[in-house]
Formats: structure tokens, sequence, C-alpha cells
């Protein structure tokens, strides 16, 4: 796999192939300049002892060799020469002049010859070699010139008032160097190479641990931690503490449990809190319904009551009425976030509507209800009873925040994965845009009904909450969309059992 040009993995393979290979092109640079200068050096060396055992020889300070052909191998030169040059290595190249003018170093030719490869035939020289040569100067450090045969370094001496010119060959010391090119590209080539595959694999493999605790923070970051029981099971498998990425991983972890533990805390109270409200809702119920009654009977006393107390027993009446009212809503709504498992059977909606809408006819007979059903009923799995509270909830709200005449329209439709979808329009003045952002939160009411005088149906602001969290244990979703003259509700149910409220993921 290649490595995403941007992740970490591929940066640091390519920063360390990319500082190898200079390393790599540094030594190979200084390898060979260092042999060219060495081989150099030494080759001038050679030219300049080559010029003067030419020069000997032909003053006659050599043994002649025998036969004028071959003679003892000249230093570095190896066997081979001839009477002209003396001892020397194949391929060099003399040349005797007499100069013409004073300090000129031209001059004519007394004799020329090149040692051909064999070492012992020899050849004569073409003119442009001697015009060549002829511009090298006694006491010059030894110079390259190019001849016929190639690249030549040459040498002058002087004698006897001759001046002896000797070029031997380049080729020897630009053999080596290629050759030493050659093996320093493809060893050091090679050793990039393998660096790169070992550098990958490598970096890989101290990455893996890294990978493993990006994906336990990965797989913590897709849990819902916002409300439930949450498990966080997910942890780094055995941290080294001895490296870094070992002690990120230690950290994550603890970092885990302090998390789990918060979260368990957190659950603890939030539990608590509600089989408070719970407790405290139901405790309620009964001393509220001797309210009830008794301020009922009192009304219904036979003596004559002041009118003072009369309206006081009426208020009692209708005040106790709402907080029966906000006890039950309450009540509902603990049990509902407690996540109690919902009932799970075939409910039938068709049906539900029209019930509801039945009620709804008798509690407001000044507004008009049409039910807009398909002919086949419309069935879900659910539970019964909240599902006819979710109708009943809507209906009253377009009842009791819509003035008389207005129109409640109902409309019931199988889903398309065979869940329904249910709606309350009306065309009353709609939800007050102050709250209608947060008109399913609890306790969110608008001004009127706040202040709304005594009524069959108190407005407690939870109505919505429990439509909310009842179509929410179903699984399904609630919106609304309200504007003056137009304000619809709109139910989402899946066709499957409903899912529970409480959290809980393995990993
Ligand atoms: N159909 C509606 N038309 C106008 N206002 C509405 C309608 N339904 C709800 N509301 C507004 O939303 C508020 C919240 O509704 P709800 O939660 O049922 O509380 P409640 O009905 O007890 O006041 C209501 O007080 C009312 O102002
Ligand atoms: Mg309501």
């Amino acid at each position: 796999m290649i490595p995403r040009a941007r992740s970490l993995r591929a940066r640091l393979v390519v920063t360390v192939l990319v500082l190898f290979a200079l390393a790599c092109v540094a030594i190979g640079v200084a390898t060979t300049v260092a042999l060219d200068r060495f081989l150099n050096a030494r080759q001038e060396g050679e030219v300049v002892s080559s010029a003067d055992r030419f020069a000997r020889a032909q003053n006659g300070q050599l043994p002649r060799p025998p036969g004028g052909q071959g003679g003892p191998g000249g230093e570095g030169g190896g066997p081979g020469g001839s009477s002209f040059l003396g001892p020397q290595p194949p391929g060099s190249v003399g040349v005797v002049f007499a100069p013409d003018g004073p300090g000129g170093t031209s001059g004519t030719v007394v004799g020329a010859e090149r040692l051909e490869d064999d070492g012992a035939s020899t050849s004569a020289l073409p003119s442009s070699d001697l015009a060549e040569l002829a511009t090298v100067a006694p006491g010059d450090p030894p110079r390259h010139v190019e001849l016929a045969g190639g690249e030549y370094q040459a040498s002058a001496q002087v004698m006897n008032g001759r001046i002896y010119v000797l070029a031997r060959e380049t080729g020897p010391v630009s053999d080596v160097l290629a050759r030493l090119v050659l093996i320093e590209v493809i060893v050091l080539g090679g050793a990039v190479l393998v660096t790169g595959v070992a550098a990958a694999v490598l970096v890989r493999r101290e990455m893996r641990p890294l990978e493993r605790v990006a994906a336990v923070a990965g797989r913590v970051g897709q849990l819902p931690l916002d409300r439930g029981e949450v498990h966080l099971a997910a942890r780094v498998p055995d941290p080294d503490p001895g490296t870094e990425v070992g002690q990120v991983g230690t950290a994550l972890n603890r970092m885990l449990d302090n998390v789990e533990g918060a979260l368990a805390a957190r659950q603890d109270s939030e539990t608590r809190l509600r089989r408070f409200v719970a407790d405290a809702s139901h405790e309620l119920r009964t001393p509220l319904a001797a309210i009830r009654g008794y301020a009922e009977l009192s009304r219904r006393e036979r003596d004559p009551v002041p009118p003072g107390t009369a309206h006081a027993l009426t208020r009692i009446s209708s005040q106790a009425e709402r907080m029966s009212a906000l006890v039950e809503d309450l009540l509902l709504l603990a049990r509902l976030d407690a996540g109690r498992p919902l009932e799970r059977a075939d409910v039938d909606l068709t049906r539900l509507v029209l019930d509801a809408i039945g009620d709804a006819h008798v509690a407001g007979p000044g507004h008009r209800f049409i039910p807009d059903l398909p002919d086949e009923p419309v069935t879900v799995q659910g539970d019964a009873g909240r599902l006819a509270q979710v109708v009943a909830n809507l209906l009253t709200n377009a009842r009791t925040h819509t003035p008389e005449g207005t129109t409640v329209t109902v409309g019931l439709r199988s889903g398309p994965d065979g869940g329904a979808l249910l709606s309350v329009r009306d065309d009353g003045p709609g939800i007050p845009p102050e709250i209608l952002p947060r008109v399913f939160e609890r306790f969110a009411r608008g001004a009127e009904s706040r202040t709304r005088a005594a009524n069959d149906t108190p407005s407690t602001g939870l109505g919505l909450a429990i439509v909310a969290a009842v179509v929410s244990a179903h699984g399904g979703t609630v919106s609304v969309d309200s504007v003056p003259g137009r304000t619809t509700f709109t139910v989402g149910l899946p066709a499957g059992a409903p899912v529970s409220t409480t959290v809980s993921v393995p990993v």
C-alpha cells in the first residue's frame, strides 16, 4: 500500500530516505573526488619520470634494451619500451624537438614515436599530434593534451639543448574512476532502496500502537455519552509505558477510567433524581385527590355558604385539578425518562385517531375536527396507551390554544418503511414565535396559556414534552411547523418494536 502523502508514516519514510540518499551522494562524491586527485597526482609523477627516462634514454644514459626492443618495465608502466623511447608503458608517445628560437618551445621535430599497445611495436605520429605536443613547455607541470589516440598527459624535459616531450594515456585513470562511479551507483542505489523498504516496514510497525490508540479514541468518540447508562469498555490494550506511544495509550486509558467514573456518577444521580420525582409525584396523587374530593364535597353543602367562601372553594377545586394534571404529567415523564420498557403490541392507529377525535368533539364542540384517514387501517408496534396520549395531547393543544371555529385536520398515512405518519393540523393563530424553537421542552408554554382562566384542560407546559418523550421511546420523530393560520405537528413512527432509551454500547 502506498501511504497517503501527508501521513506521518509517509513523511517519516520520505525524510529518512532523503537524508540517507543525501549522505550516499556525499560519500560517493567525496570518494570519487579523493580518488581522482590521488590517481591524477600519481599519474603526473609517473609522466614526469617517464619524460626523464625518455630524455636519458635518448642521451645514452640508460642501458639500451636488447635488440632495440622490449626492456625492463618502467615504474607503473608494465613491460615494454623501444630504443627510441626507452622503457615505457604501452601507448606512450615521445617527441624530440630541437628548439629553433631562443626560449621557444616549438621547434623542429628531431624524432617522434608511439609505443603500441602490445608494448613492443612502434608507429609514427600524425602531424596534429606533433603540433599539440610542441605546446608542452619544459618546466611546466604535466598537462592534459588531446592526441589522435585519445586523452594524454604530457611532460617536457630539456637535456643537452633538446626538448623531450613524453605523453602517457590517461585512460587507465578514467577507467578506474568510471568503474568506481558505477560501483557507487549500484551499491549506494541498492542501499537507498533497501533502506526505503526497511524504513517503511519499521515505521509501520512502530506506528501500529499509535493506530490502536487512535482506534480506541475513535470508537469512544462515536459513543453517545450524553444520556443514559454508558459502558466505556474500549481501552488501549497493554500500553507499554516505556514508549511515548505507550504513554499516550496509558494516559488515554486513565482518562477513559475517569470519564467512565464521572458518567456512572452522573447516571447515578440522574437515576436518583428521577426516582425522587416519580416518588414525589406518586405521593402527591393521594392528598391531591383528597383535596379535590373535600372541595367538591364542601361545594355541594346544602347549607348556604358566604359568596367569598364559595368562590374560594371553586378556586381550590380548579387549582387542585391543575395540580393533579401536573403531577400526572410529571409522573409519566419521570417514568419515560427512567427508560421503563414500553408495552409492545400491534396498535391500530386508525382506531386510536377516531377515538381521540370523538373525545375532542365532546370536549370542544366549537371546533371542527376532520379525520383524513386511509381506507386501510394503519398499525404500528408500540404502547397503545402512550400513543393514545400523544394523539390526545396534540388534539388538546389544537383545541385549547385556538379560538372556537378553528378547523383541525388529523391525517394518517402509512410510512415508506411500514411505519406511520401522523399529522395534526389547525388553522388557528399559530405557536408564538418566541417559544416555537423550544416548544417540545418541559414547561415551555405561551404567555396566553399561562394566564388562561380556569379551563377544563389546565395548561402545564408538559403536553408536548410528553409527546416528544413517548415518540422518541418508540424510536420515532416529531416536528412542528407553525405560521399564523397553519400549524402542523408531524409524528413519524417506525413499524418496528420500540427501542429502549437506555444506552449501552458494547465495544
Ligand atoms: N396548536 C397550537 N396552536 C397554538 N399554540 C400551540 C399549539 N400547540 C401548542 N402550542 C403552544 O405551545 C405551548 C406548549 O404546549 P404544551 O407543551 O402542550 O403545553 P400546554 O398545552 O400545557 O400549555 C402551549 O402553551 C402553546 O402556547
Ligand atoms: Mg398541551
